[in-house]
């Protein structure tokens, strides 16, 4: 018999198949039984009739508890009704492995008692839909900067310094001298940036974030492209391109997806070049206007990046930012030093900030000032340094956060299902 995956069923259609996967639901009007099964790539429902099966095989209907693992052989039918569009016509069911009281029911569960399950909670379709696509958001950023020629350079994950500040570092031990683990990979990239032109790098970020919000995890996945030569606007371009690809595809390919999740497709449709671009000043104005008081030169908190984002409806582009508020590496503005030439991408319907990056300081001296200026162990950064003392050339670049992307096109409340297995606040089980 054909082992098939119920995603390929439409392939199959008349055709006597077997199906692998577990039990997610079932029901029974007696002579009937309805079964749900699930096998990873989707959810099938499989009719068991009476008078077509043996009794062993119509009677197994009460030893199959959810998520006991199964194998199911029938026919494949085409049926509007049936969810996916395809059911089955069993003709055997075998028993591989029976759940015995599974935790998570059908119920609602409160997010305490789900978090520590979380390797039984990713089988929910709900999570199912969420890591699908995530993989979809991943495989399109990966296509988006292959198509555009760059070279994927990979950040290692241990480091001798920090990137983005000292005080969300997680240190570690490395033959008894401290080593970090990786902020973000963005050093490297201007490194690779000099040797190779476009590069991104894709890969895990840490942070001890000592915070908790739904926008913050303290292990989150992000792309750093870096482009020799780019400018600001250059750079604002390709944030705008990606993130336009990005739902373009989504929206593409993971229509079930996004429907099993509810989200309302007229927000991501809406996502069309060109976005919004304000200036910060700009942006505390709005914040200030819509009732929140915020002065200038201070950064935004998570009330104000809410607000902000809550007024348009495509993702913005928020630009040249106080200095004070942006780290050591930021280019200033020629026509104003106390502004880095800088940007953060707001996602709309109060999403919030997805991307940070800008034009790095190519200039030696200045860079070297600012660090000492900061109290930066410059010994640590000498090869940084390197890189504007043989051929310094104007580079510019940016991060995307995955999760926090991918939090605001499945449209959900908190980050932490945005990931297989989020690292939170004090929590790192499973
Ligand atoms: O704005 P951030 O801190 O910028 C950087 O790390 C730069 N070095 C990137 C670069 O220019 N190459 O982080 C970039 C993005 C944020 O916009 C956000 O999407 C995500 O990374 N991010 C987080 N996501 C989840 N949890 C956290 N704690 C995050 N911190 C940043
Ligand atoms: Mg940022």
């Amino acid at each position: 018999m054909k082992w098939i995956y119920i995603e390929d069923a439409g392939k199959h259609v008349g055709e006597e198949v077997e199906i692998r996967g577990w039990l997610f639901n079932k029901r029974s009007s007696g002579k009937i039984h309805f079964l749900i099964v699930r096998d990873g790539t989707g959810f099938m429902q499989a009719v068991v009739v009476k008078s077509e099966v043996s009794d062993e095989v119509f009677d197994l209907y009460d030893e199959l508890t959810q998520e006991s693992s199964i194998i199911v052989q029938g026919v494949v039918r085409a049926d509007k009704r049936a969810p996916g569009g395809y059911e089955l016509t069993v003709r055997n069911i075998q028993l591989v492995h029976r759940a015995i009281d599974y935790p998570i029911t059908k119920k609602e569960h409160g997010i305490g008692f789900l978090l520590p399950r979380r390797h039984l909670w990713l089988r929910s379709r709900k999570q199912w839909a969420l890591m699908r696509l995530r993989n979809e958001v991943e495989m399109a950023i990966e296509d988006f900067f292959q198509n555009e020629k760059f070279v994927r350079v990979d950040a290692p994950i241990l480091t001798p310094s920090a990137c983005e500040g000292t005080t969300t570092l997680f240190k570690t031990d490395y033959f008894g001298e401290p080593a970090y683990l990786s902020q973000s990979g963005q050093l490297y990239m201007e490194a690779a940036a000099m040797a190779l032109g476009k590069v991104y790098c894709f890969g895990p970020a840490f942070r001890a974030e000592k915070s908790k919000t739904r926008r913050h995890l303290m292990e989150f996945w992000q792309a750093e492209p870096e482009v020799a030569w780019a400018t600001l606007d250059d750079i604002m371009d390709l944030a705008e391109n990606l993130i336009a690809y990005i739902v373009e595809r989504v929206l593409e390919t993971r229509q079930e997806e996004l429907k099993l999740l509810e989200r309302d497709i007229s927000k991501l449709e809406a996502v069309k070049k060109p976005f919004y671009r304000i200036t910060y000043t700009e942006a505390v104005e709005i914040v200030n206007k819509a009732g929140l008081k915020m002065e200038w030169g201070e950064d935004f908190g998570g009330d104000e990046e809410t607000v902000l984002a809550q007024q348009f409806d495509k993702p913005i582009l928020v630009h040249r930012y106080p200095a004070k508020v942006k780290p050591f590496y930021m280019k200033r503005d020629p026509e104003n030093p106390d502004l880095a030439l800088c940007v953060d991408v707001l996602a709309p319907e109060g999403y919030g900030e997805i991307v940070g990056g800008g034009q790095r300081e190519d200039d030696y001296e200045t860079l070297y000032n600012r660090m000492v200026e900061e109290n930066m162990p410059i010994e640590d950064y000498e090869w940084y340094l390197d890189l504007r003392k043989y051929g310094s050339v104007p580079h510019s670049g940016f991060g995307i956060g995955l999760e926090r992307t991918l939090r605001w096109i499945a449209g959900i409340h908190h980050i932490r299902e945005a990931i297989p297995f989020p690292r939170l606040l004090e929590k790192i089980y499973p």
